[in-house]
């Protein structure tokens, strides 16, 4: 075994005896699927398939290049401004993965601060992995999950130029939403710039599926949202005023040197912008079937946590206990997976239901069957 091998079989073993080795399997397709971001089930959906076929055939497999080369389309350029639109903003770049674009779109953004006076950067406890990538090597002061009067107490505190809130609208392990006016307020109130992360609630929560920023027009300088989840293609979107948009067009990494998204995830995002909107009916039933599954969970002694969205969580403890409970579902014919930490803080190892229109009635009852035979937590 080579020295880098061994030094990787090392620290492999230590993260199995910790039960937080990870591996990649397969997912059965024979279970009923409740850990997908699939909110709307339009990954599946006819005119997104038909769609991205489509712009596939019209525009390529690939883009061929980054978008500052030839990799910008008209075609790209009108989906950009629907997706403004959708979202009420001036403008909208689209990347190919939410991670990449939260990753550099935060550190072009902090580069706007005088020299002679750095970024300072608020960042709520529970933020995703890819919005703590876009602040890495920035001091970041990090607030209580959710805890506006704990934001308003750190603002007093530390002055400076240019302060960013960094949030989610609804976050992505507990289900719960951020008060995104009263944040939204609070950033003005302090002449903060609020940076909000709507990647599970584009789609699937707001007015028209328009998010939770929608709840505040013109409040939330930056907000960005992810195409792969309740959108059902891939990819990710920034939006914001022209300014900000030329600014990333100019400054921002992952933006200029990456090969622009496939064809085939735009035509699937131009098929979605066309369904969204008019999919209330599927937003109320998701919304009903999370509301009975918290109940059926809590009737069992689990924790959901604060979540009121699609996302429940069932706090388990212990790495090896949310294991066995994965296993409990599996054996009962659903896939809700483990969440374990460092993805979710420690002590907190939980199965993460994620719920989607794309269930039948018959296939909810089964979850929620499965889930009345979890062993008892109380
Ligand atoms: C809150 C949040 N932001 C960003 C991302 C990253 O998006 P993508 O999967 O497109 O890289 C995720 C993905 O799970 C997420 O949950």
């Amino acid at each position: 075994m080579t020295n880098l091998d061994s030094r990787i079989a090392q620290h492999l073993d230590s993260l199995a005896a910790a039960h937080r080795r990870r591996h990649l399997r397969a997912a059965d397709p024979g279970l009923i699927d409740v850990s997908s971001n699939d909110y709307l089930g339009l990954s599946r959906h006819p005119l997104v398939i038909e769609r991205a076929d489509a712009w596939m055939r019209a525009h390529g497999a690939g883009s061929r290049a980054s978008r500052l080369v030839t990799g910008t389309t008209q075609a790209l350029l009108d989906l950009e401004a629907r997706l403004a639109a959708f979202k009420g903003t001036e403008a909208a770049l689209i990347f190919a993965t939410g991670y990449q674009l939260n990753s550099s779109v935060l550190p072009a953004l902090f580069e706007l601060a005088p020299d002679s006076d750095k970024p300072v950067v608020f960042t709520d406890r529970l933020n995703h992995a890819s919005l703590h990538a876009g602040c890495r090597g920035i001091h970041q002061i990090r607030y209580r999950h959710n805890d506006l009067a704990h934001l308003e107490s750190l603002l007093a505190l530390n002055p400076g130029e240019m302060r960013f809130i960094v949030a989610e609208s609804v976050f992505s392990m507990d289900g719960n939403r951020a008060d995104v006016p009263a944040l939204a307020a609070l950033a003005e109130r302090h002449h903060a710039i609020l940076y909000l992360d709507e990647a599970h609630a584009t789609g699937i929560l707001g007015p028209g599926g328009r998010g939770l920023a929608a709840l505040a027009p013109g409040q939330v300088p930056v907000v960005m949202g992810t195409l792969g989840k309740a959108l059902g293609g891939a990819g990710a979107y920034v939006a914001g005023s022209k300014l900000l948009i030329d600014w990333l067009v100019n400054r921002c990494d992952g933006f200029i040197y990456s090969t622009a998204p496939a064809p085939a995830a735009l035509g699937a995002l131009d098929a979605a912008l066309d369904l969204v909107p008019a999919m209330d009916a599927e937003r109320s039933r998701v919304a009903a079937m999370a509301e009975q599954l918290r109940t059926t969970l809590q009737a069992r002694g689990y924790a959901t946590l604060e979540s009121t969205t699609q996302i429940v969580p069932a706090v388990v403890g212990t790495e090896a206990a949310a294991l066995a409970a994965a296993q409990h579902m599996a054996a009962a014919g659903v896939l809700a997976i483990a969440i374990r930490p460092p993805t979710v803080p420690d002590g907190t190892a939980r199965l993460r239901f994620s719920l989607s229109s794309a269930l039948s009635e018959a296939q909810f009852g089964q979850v929620l069957a499965a889930a009345a035979t979890l062993p008892r937590r109380d």
